[in-house]
């Protein structure tokens, strides 16, 4: 056990770190550092947005060329580390450009969150408690939420909820807000909080009560990452005969029936289905770290969506009417533009501005557009020719950089592995012989 460890320098940290975990490794110290920013102030930057800091953790970062949302032409940044994500995202996002692009409409941009509270008492002297100081408890956050109403957001609704039929004396205060272009998590945690700190003075206070209605334990104030009615919509349109394509092998027809029935097993089937949302959050996710918000929300948001019936199913969906097929997502994403580590990280600054300043409702139709863009190219691939032949391609180059093969050797195992299964020991052998030869 080590205490005291958060209060150490960096360069103390890393030095316990080599001394106790690395054997004293020089190299290891020299890596560690190695991967610091150049410019001391934007390490700094990077230093704090956690703790115990002690390097930076490299993630690529990607463009998606040609991505046409409703009739506009967007270059998107994707941070991901997984390979082919954006190549199968701009093969999507071109092959949609010539068929009308992606339309979006954001549905609403309701954001909540609960004050969870234990009280026992007869409960409609709670509701009266609770409708005669409704004002009193705007009145009371109104120092927090001022700045929030002048930008157009603010607490749109105050509900009592009981759950006393599920815990004995258990009720909540659930708040929706209107959060404008942030994402707003301290925000509404600070009025939660503040509602919470209301309530364990005023019920107290409360003469209507008896001694025993007086007492109060606030469990919890927190925002609810589940977002129901921030919610978006993608979708993207064309004839059938629109989407044959030569190096497809298949009719329209024939790759719509397939397309279609994938779709309809990741509606039935769980399993299928976690692994189609998968594909969507590798695209979502990408938009979501290079713009620096949070995917673990927005993650957690879409999963509870797409289980909302009682069964986890796909987000995505088609419709196929009039010769046409029509392919759509519509699921929540609580996003920010303003706030946050969006406007703290360089790089998420970055991403902004080369999506032209968004607002949160622009943001959530881009991204939302994406997760359906990533999952037409998965479907797409694994109807057709199957996932692998791209993945492997990147495999193999990960595989090469790995084992650190110049340009020529790249060459060689390339054409050798055109049709072959891709492995480490494969390509490693392989390397080894062509450099046995030189
Ligand atoms: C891989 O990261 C994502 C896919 O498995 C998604 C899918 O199967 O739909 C290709």
């Amino acid at each position: 056990m080590i205490s005291g460890f958060s209060k150490l320098s960096k360069v103390e940290k890393i030095d316990y770190l080599v001394e106790n975990y690395f054997s004293g490794s020089s190299r290891v110290k020299g890596d560690l550092k190695a991967f610091w920013h150049d410019n001391p102030n934007s390490q700094k930057v990077f230093d704090e947005f956690s703790e115990n800091t002690i390097t930076n953790f490299y993630s690529p970062y990607g463009v998606v060329p040609n991505f046409m949302l409703n009739d506009k032409l967007h270059m998107v940044p994707i941070v991901t580390e997984e390979s082919s994500v954006v190549a199968a995202l701009s093969k999507a996002a071109k092959f949609w450009s010539t068929r009308g692009g992606f339309k979006a409409q954001v549905v609403d941009t309701e954001k909540l969150g609960q004050v969870h509270f234990i009280w026992n008492g007869e409960k409609s002297k709670l509701e009266e408690f609770f409708n005669s100081n409704y004002e009193n408890i705007i009145a009371h956050i109104t120092p927090l939420t001022r700045n929030m109403e002048k930008r157009g957001g603010g607490v749109k609704s105050l509900t009592l909820v009981d759950m006393s039929d599920k815990e004995e004396g258990y009720f909540q205060i659930k708040a929706a807000f209107e959060t404008c272009d942030a994402m707003g998590a301290n925000f509404i945690n600070s009025v939660l909080e503040s509602i919470g700190s209301y309530l364990k003075t005023a019920i107290p206070a409360h003469d209507a009560f008896s001694d025993s209605e007086k007492e109060i334990q606030v469990v919890m104030c927190i925002l609810s990452n589940y977002t129901p009615n921030c919610l978006v919509k993608a979708w993207v349109e064309c004839g059938i005969e629109e989407l044959y394509e030569p190096s497809q092998e298949m009719s329209a027809d024939e790759f719509v029936e397939k397309f279609t029935r994938a779709v309809r097993i990741a509606q039935i089937d769980v399993h299928r289905a976690t692994t189609h949302n998968k594909g969507i959050f590798n695209g979502i996710d990408g938009v979501i770290l290079a713009t620096g918000n949070d995917f673990r929300a927005v993650e957690a948001c879409g999963h509870t969506h797409a289980a909302r019936d009682g069964q986890y199913r796909s987000l995505t969906n088609y419709k196929i009417y009039d010769g046409k097929f029509r392919f759509e997502i519509e699921l929540p994403l609580a996003l920010g533009t303003v706030g946050g580590l969006t406007n703290l990280h360089p790089l998420a600054k970055m991403s902004l501005d080369m999506l032209e300043n968004p607002s949160a409702k622009e943001l959530m139709m881009i991204t939302a557009s994406v997760g359906l863009a990533q999952n037409f190219a998965a479907l797409r691939s694994l109807v057709t020719s199957g996932i692998q032949k791209g993945h492997m391609k990147m495999h193999l180059m990960n595989i090469l950089n790995q084992l650190e093969a110049t340009e020529s050797e790249k060459e060689i195992v390339r054409t050798e592995f055109e049709h072959k299964v891709v492995s480490f020991k494969g390509v490693r052998d392989l390397l080894e012989s062509v450099r046995s030869l030189q």
